[in-house]
């Protein structure tokens, strides 16, 4: 069984939409292991988003992802990494496929109400900022 992390970003848990988030994971067959809040530090954010340190964006990120409490979900699935970037969709919530976890709570392409990891690898690194 495989295990990655859904991160609810500072929009949506502004929004007070934690708990409809967490049922749509129940609901595709994900597990939850394990939920912790937090609030990132600029040198968190700048090292949980280190791949992204030379985009325009990059600046915007960490200030949007320093501004408010995130939630780290531990989840557990066959094939969690790929079923779970499925149920998330595409980065920009205008061009996520309907009934995508971004498309009914993002409102932007920064502010896209979640975060999946996109590897195995990224799983394990991603998972170890909250657990
Ligand atoms: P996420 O899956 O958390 O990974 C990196 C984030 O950068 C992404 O979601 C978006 O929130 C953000 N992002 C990606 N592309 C852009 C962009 N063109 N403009 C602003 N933010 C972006």
């Amino acid at each position: 069984m495989e295990r990655t992390l859904l991160m609810i970003k500072p929009d949506a848990t502004a929004r007070n939409v934690i708990g409809r988030i967490i049922s749509m994971l129940e609901e595709n067959g994900f597990k939850v292991v394990a939920i912790k809040s937090k609030h990132f530090s600029r040198e968190e954010a700048e090292r949980f988003y280190e791949v992204h340190r030379d985009k325009p964006f990059f600046d915007d990120l960490v200030n949007y992802i320093t501004s408010g409490m995130v939630v780290g979900i531990m989840v557990e699935r066959e094939n969690a990494v790929k079923a779970l970037r499925e149920l998330v969709g595409a980065t920009n919530p205008k061009e996520a496929r309907p009934g995508t976890i971004r498309a009914v709570f993002g409102e932007s392409i920064e502010r896209n109400a979640v975060h999946a990891s996109d590897s195995y690898e990224n799983a394990q690194r991603e998972l170890s900022f909250f657990f």
